[in-house]
């Protein structure tokens, strides 16, 4: 509709004839060209950094409308004034949650990044923006990184595999995905002023793979440059990050875009590789210079170099192509699209993802929960109640609706059981996220030893125990711009479970966290399910895996340690990092290298709570003998017959991983090289088949600067967690 007003417009001020920037059967590339070939150099300058909080200029004389972008990775965030953080307050803003992204990865499910990607796409489209700042891919270096949940886990090629479809489901609705923040941004201490030092190894096998495969395999148009420095830059103007990796190596055509307030340097922004300056002055978070946008570094500064010589109009032209490129495959894409907004497939689609994430991590056939007629069940903790959809940092959103816990437990038993709950600890009592109000009350005058004694003398006469506690969101507890200070459950909350669990009665422990925690009681409860921030539908989600209603089949996309300690991360220099003589900014060194996650704690053998991968289901699952057979020159196929051996239908997921038996560099004891999810009926049988190439045996050389597969022995180990292989195949290359 939009594009043919304009058509009508123009075609009326050019006696007829349509110029081809607007005109949607030309090429992309052709309306690119035709439109900067109409372009003032003002004009250019102008749409290279934003112009408001969330937008940046589209070209008014020409009929080119401006970029909205909008956070973030689990859904639309409100609408705030044009110059200001605060709320507009609209009344029509109010969008689908969807589950954090740490739960979308947890459920190893291709189809549902897809779905998650569509149906976000959608709500963007609907809402008119233009480019989603998501989804998040920083590897889980630290359990203690703030936005671990808003991420996809340890594992570079889970991150890959699953950010592929979330990029082609948003972009199937003329939404570019920002995929963020490039790169090494593993923490949230001193974000903004911390320089990673990472070899070119460590850097090409963990931290760049799955920004690889959202910009070459997923297509995404977007990249949002990190707040810290890498090698001595900061990311949001690196020329080696941006101009040799990605747009040289992989070929980028879209735009890179700041993090807000991540543009530091005049020069460097105009000559390395950044595309749109957003949110100067600002972290993204917090106040900023009003109406400072003539300021910013590509605004007057920049058109002072191109008008004496100090900076070329083909760099700007290479800017201003990307940025029209993006508008033309957005707002005026040839294919209009119009999305759609908080409907019922976009709740459903939340729900399915939420609950498909749920890990069950031990069970001892307490669950799915059994309840006798008017029985008792007794839910005890805070994350029963409180909302959690708020909160986190730029992730925070506005949502139609959340259904909590508790709630959806009184559904499920309604009629059949009476739910009674008790709070058993205060965590946070905040109900208000930049004027965003969840209208729940949170305060509580009872004590923390009042609250333990209610709860524990509640559970006297109960049939069972639902603990449901964990993280929230606010501060140090999953919270952007602050990293957790330890893996402990805080507010007391291991007291609490080790008193109630002595009372002998069934016990289920539910974890809401977006990062690991250590369970140290993890021995004495008959069942453990880690639960995820799930977004409007969480309760739901939860208390349909309790019931039996969803049979789980999520795997731990992180490890979970038994503490902090155990880690990788032993010195201040490796996190949260060092101040050197005469370094301007603080210094952080990988040492670890590639070492991190289960590739940490399998090679020194170290225990853990659990494994990467680690997901047990209400039915039994049975591997036959993996077999190798070549697909095409220079891949290969592992198949192996999977088999429900139990009673209810459930899924599996089959995991790939290679050793490197001999190889002249350290290598960890396994990586990830494949999976598949398989559902099947009880007694069903389906051979699942996983495909690998030389690049799955190969480590990054980095003085040859390419992947190297050394001839000698692999062995390819074929399970369902990376602790419980079911099958090895000696491989020789
Ligand atoms: C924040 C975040 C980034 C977000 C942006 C806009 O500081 O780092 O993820 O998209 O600023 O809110």
């Amino acid at each position: 509709m939009i594009l043919t007003a304009a058509l009508v417009v123009v075609a009326c001020q050019s006696g007829g004839k349509v110029p081809v920037y607007l005109n949607p059967d030309k090429s992309l590339e052709e309306r690119v060209s035709d439109a900067l070939s109409r372009m003032t150099i003002e004009e250019k300058v102008a749409m290279t950094h934003a112009q408001s909080k969330f937008s940046s200029a589209g070209v008014p004389r020409l009929g080119i409308p401006e970029l909205w972008h909008t956070d973030g990775p689990h859904g639309i965030r409100p609408e705030v004034l044009w110059d200001e953080w605060d709320q507009a307050g609209w009344t029509n803003d109010s969008c689908t949650a969807f589950p954090a992204l740490i739960n979308l990865a947890a459920t190893w499910d291709r189809d549902l990044a897809y779905l998650y990607g569509d149906c976000i796409g959608q709500e963007a489209r609907y809402r008119k923006k233009d480019i989603l700042l998501g989804p998040g891919i920083n590897m889980g270096r630290t359990p203690l990184n703030g936005r671990t949940f808003e991420y996809m886990g340890e594992d570079p090629f889970l991150a890959g595999q699953m950010v592929v479809p979330y990029v082609k489901g948003v972009q199937k609705n003329g939404v570019a995905a920002c995929v963020k923040h490039f790169a090494v941004n593993n923490q949230e201490t001193r974000r903004t002023a911390t320089n990673s030092v990472v070899d070119d190894r460590t850097l090409y096998e963990i931290y760049l793979p799955a920004f690889k495969a959202a910009v070459v395999d997923g297509g995404a148009w977007a990249i949002m440059g990190s707040y810290n420095l890498w090698n001595g830059q900061f990311n949001c103007h690196n020329k080696r990050l941006l101009c040799d990796i990605l747009k040289g190596e992989w070929g980028f055509d879209g735009v890179v875009i700041s993090d807000w307030g991540g543009c530091r340097d005049d020069d460097e922004a105009v000559e390395n590789g950044l595309d749109i300056e957003m949110g100067t002055w600002t972290n993204g978070l917090r106040g900023a210079a009003s109406d400072s946008y003539q300021n910013y570094h590509l605004a007057r500064p920049y058109l002072e170099r191109l008008r004496n010589g100090r900076a070329t109009e083909a760099g700007l032209n290479d800017k201003a192509s990307r940025i029209l490129r993006t508008i033309f495959r957005t707002s005026m894409a040839p294919d209009q699209h119009f999305g759609s907004f908080t409907s019922p497939e976009h709740f459903a689609a939340a729900r399915k993802i939420a609950a498909e994430g749920i890990v069950l991590l031990k069970n001892n056939g307490t669950l799915p929960l059994r309840v006798p007629q008017d029985g008792k069940i007794l839910v005890v903790g805070e994350n029963a109640y409180k909302m959690m959809v708020v909160g986190g940092g730029s992730s925070n959103l506005k949502t139609k609706y959340e259904v909590i816990p508790l709630d959806a437990l009184r559904e499920a038993f309604a009629g059949k059981a009476e739910v009674i709950w008790e709070r058993g600890y205060v965590g946070d009592v905040t109900t208000d996220y930049n004027r965003v109000l969840t209208g729940q009350d949170l305060r509580e005058s009872r004590s923390a030893a009042k609250l333990k004694a209610d709860a524990v003398a509640a559970a006297k006469d109960a049939d069972c125990i639902i603990f449901i506690g964990g993280l929230n969101k606010s501060n140090f507890q999953d919270n952007e711009g602050t990293d957790r200070q330890d893996i402990v459950l805080p507010y007391g909350q291991n007291e609490l479970i080790e008193a109630l669990a002595e009372l002998k009665r069934p016990m289920v422990v539910v974890n809401i966290s977006g990062s690991p925690v250590s369970m140290p009681w993890a021995g004495k409860v008959d069942a453990i399910v880690q639960g995820w921030y799930g977004g409007s539908e969480s309760g739901h989600a939860l208390a349909d895996v309790l019931t039996g209603v969803v049979n789980p089949s999520g795997k731990l996309p992180f490890t979970m340690p038994k503490s902090l300690a155990d880690g990788p991360l032993k010195t201040e220099r490796q996190f949260p990092g060092i101040r050197e003589e005469g370094k301007e900014w603080w210094q952080e060194y990988y040492d670890e290298g590639v070492f991190i996650g289960y590739r940490w704690y399998d090679t020194k053998k170290i225990p853990v709570d659990f494994a990467f991968g680690h997901g047990l289901s209400y039915t039994t699952f049975e591997l036959g003998k993996p077999k190798l057979s070549r697909s095409k020159v220079g891949e290969w196929k592992v198949s192996v017959l999977v088999r429900n051996t139990g009673k209810v239908a459930g899924a599996e997921v089959v995991q790939l991983y290679i050793s490197d038996d001999e190889a002249s560099v350290a290598r960890p004891a396994k990586e990830l090289k494949g999976f598949q999810k398989v559902y099947l009926e009880p007694g069903q049988s389906k051979k699942v088949e996983i495909t690998f190439d030389k690049e799955s045996l190969s480590f990054f050389d980095a003085e040859k600067h390419e992947w190297v597969a050394e001839a000698g022995e692999f062995h390819l180990l074929v399970g369902t967690a990376s602790n419980r292989i079911a099958g090895e195949i000696p491989f020789t290359l």
